[in-house]
């Protein structure tokens, strides 16, 4: 019989990041599938700072949180190994949310077939072109915009940068931690304009008609001074308040009213309508060229919890993926 290990929540962290005894890994044996289910071997899955918020019951989106003494879940792709439904066989490629283990056997109406050929690799399925998508449709990009995504060298900002530049924006400006990044982005991506944000804002801001929101706090403060009136702000994750714990800002709320800005919260999965035009735009765009996926492959089930530490303290470059 075959047997899987889980990572499991065994508490929630009473710091801001998981410490070792957070979690456990569980060993169990993988039963059999009824009829209607597959088996499913996990190859790749998505470390992502979501992780953090659902062990700390913050998601505030309409998922569910990881539960102690239950296994973790994250988004992954596996392959079915064995089927007792029409709609998968073995040898399958899928998409699902039952990553953090390495078989899962469930309904096959849990998992989406995915195409091998469509991407260069299996684990762009699991980048987060989608979201960049979306929140680049939400701000409303215009042709001649000057667009500045933070946090650009992570998972979504080096999708939104690219895809605004797509989208009609001629002047892309990124920041990040450090200058190596900052660096990868010119040169690699074709950012305009990069930077560290630890060297301060207002320099590299002038113009600014999106601003698209990874961090929020001192960054959005920023972006709300330096933006045009009547300048867009799209915000899809608070990093800053996410790696610290701590709220802040912005503390010049009343220029929104003054330069008479919209802010506009998004969450992909609202924008189901958009995926199927994603499906079609997207892979052209990875397999052409016009844009780069950049990722960090780690490896090992056991280093998952640490990965996702680590990619909070800013170690990687691109959408984090592990290799199961
Ligand atoms: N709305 C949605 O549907 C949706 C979907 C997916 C993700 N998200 C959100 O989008 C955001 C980005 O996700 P991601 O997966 O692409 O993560 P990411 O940007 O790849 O990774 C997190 C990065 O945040 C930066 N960071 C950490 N602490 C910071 C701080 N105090 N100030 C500024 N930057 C800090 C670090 O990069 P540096 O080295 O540059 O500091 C780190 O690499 C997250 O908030 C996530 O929750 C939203």
């Amino acid at each position: 019989m075959r047997r899987s290990r889980e990572v499991h929540l065994v508490s929630r962290p009473t710091g801001r990041l998981p410490a070792p005894g957070d979690v456990k890994m569980v060993e169990v044996a993988v039963p059999a599938p009824a009829p209607g289910q597959v088996v499913v071997r996990n190859l790749y899955m998505s470390i992502d700072p979501g992780l953090l918020l659902r062990m700390n019951d913050l998601s505030k989106v309409d998922i569910p949180d990881f539960q102690p003494g239950e296994a973790m879940w994250s988004d992954a792709i596996g392959e079915v190994v064995e089927s007792e439904d029409d709609r998968l066989s073995a040898g399958d490629f899928v998409w699902h949310r039952f990553g953090f283990r390495d078989y899962v056997v469930e309904d096959a109406g849990e998992f989406r077939r995915v195409d091998p050929e469509r991407y260069p690799s299996l684990t762009h399925h699991l980048c987060f072109g989608q979201t960049a998508y979306v929140g680049t449709h939400v701000a409303q990009i215009q042709q001649g915009d000057t667009f500045w995504v933070s946090s650009a060298a992570g998972g979504v900002g080096t999708m939104a940068g690219q895809i605004a530049r797509l989208r009609g924006a001629t002047r892309v400006i990124g920041s990040a931690g450090t200058p190596e990044k900052a660096a990868y982005l010119r040169d690699t991506l074709g950012f305009d304009v990069a930077f560290d944000y630890h060297d301060g804002f207002r320099q590299h801001l002038d113009g600014l008609d999106v601003y698209y929101d990874n961090v929020g706090g001192t960054h959005l403060e920023a972006a709300i001074d330096a933006l045009k009136p009547r300048g867009r702000i799209v915000m899809g994750g608070g990093m800053q308040e996410i790696r610290t714990g701590v709220p802040q800002g912005p503390r010049n709320i009343l220029a929104v009213i003054g330069k008479r800005l919209s802010l506009l919260g998004y969450y992909t999965f609202d924008h189901t309508d958009l995926f199927p035009e994603f499906d079609e735009r997207f892979p052209r765009w990875v397999r052409s060229g016009e844009i780069i996926v950049a990722e960090t492959i780690v490896d090992g089930l056991e280093n998952g919890v640490t990965a996702a530490v680590n990619l909070l303290n800013g170690v990687y470059t691109g959408k984090v993926v592990l290799r199961i």
